[in-house]
């Protein structure tokens, strides 16, 4: 695996030629921040070697390298999921591959379910931590020194000078937003409405099927990790509203020009 890592970012590497300033990974219907970058480079996945590839409806496939911000950025358009099959290695491994070229900064993006009843279709939370409840761990197994410590600490999981950056960001653009606890379930279904009662009681503000796996990975390399969710259905053990992958996608939408507004200025002012 360390040399399938290496071979990806080395391809990446001699295209793009410099160390970017940020890696961005898109979810779910978030993918209209790609059109705010200035692209220099495009490599879809099939022509990256290494590369897995995506399988979900709303979910692109490819790397954008460009300028966002005056900064250089390389954008994931598409990502892995483990219910989609995929093994922990492959969902991590473009986080692996994106160390591998130098990035310090990760910033993340999801669609998720709301169950703190502050929260609204649309809101936009900046994660403070994260409850990992997925099956199975992606640092199980050796460890590869080279790349972190077998035991990591998970002290800060969300950087606390990017989430005050963010903060600042939205409080600039008039934008309301939350810090708020995700939970990380396998997925593919929603949850019942139990399980949306569970995620409350554990100390969840919002649910989703990814993300964690990624934090955990870059955590472990040292790097400093930023994530923005957006709510796009609300449930908890008295609410039975149906949920549904275009309602997703709708709420994502709907919430798209705040998240730019934000991530644009996170990375505009971070230094
Ligand atoms: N649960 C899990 N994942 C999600 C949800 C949800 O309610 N909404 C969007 N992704």
């Amino acid at each position: 695996m360390l040399e399938k890592i290496k071979q990806t970012a080395d391809f990446i590497k001699n295209t793009i030629k410099e160390v970017p300033d940020f890696a961005i990974v898109l979810g779910s219907g978030l993918g209209k921040l790609q059109d705010e970058v200035e692209a220099i480079h495009i490599l879809e996945y099939p022509e990256i070697p290494n590369f897995p590839q995506t399988t979900v409806a709303g979910h692109g496939g490819k790397l954008i390298y460009g300028i966002l911000e005056g900064k250089k950025v390389l954008m994931m358009s598409g990502r892995f999921h483990y219910y989609e099959g995929h093994s922990m290695e492959t969902v991590t491994f473009p986080i692996r591959v994106f160390h591998l070229l130098g990035i310090k900064n990760l910033i993340l993006s999801n669609a998720c379910g709301g169950v703190n009843p502050a929260y609204s279709v649309a809101d936009i939370v900046i994660l403070k931590d994260h409850i990992n409840m997925m099956p199975e761990h992606p640092l199980r197994g050796k460890n590869i020194e080279s790349f972190g410590p077998r035991f990591v600490d998970m002290s800060e999981p969300y950087n606390r000078k990017m989430i005050e950056a963010a903060e600042k960001a939205a409080a600039e653009n008039n934008i309301k937003i939350h810090r708020g606890v995700y939970v990380a379930l396998q997925g593919p279904t929603f949850e019942t409405p139990a399980e949306y009662g569970m995620i409350k009681a554990i100390g969840g503000d919002m649910v989703g099927m990814s993300t964690v796996p990624e934090v955990i990975v870059a955590r472990h390399m040292g790097m400093d990790v930023f994530c923005i969710s957006v709510i796009t259905d609300l449930g908890g053990p008295d609410i039975a509203f149906a949920v549904s992958h275009e309602e997703v996608l709708n709420a994502a939408n709907k919430a798209m020009p705040n998240v730019i507004a934000v991530v644009k200025g996170l990375i505009g002012n971070y230094q």
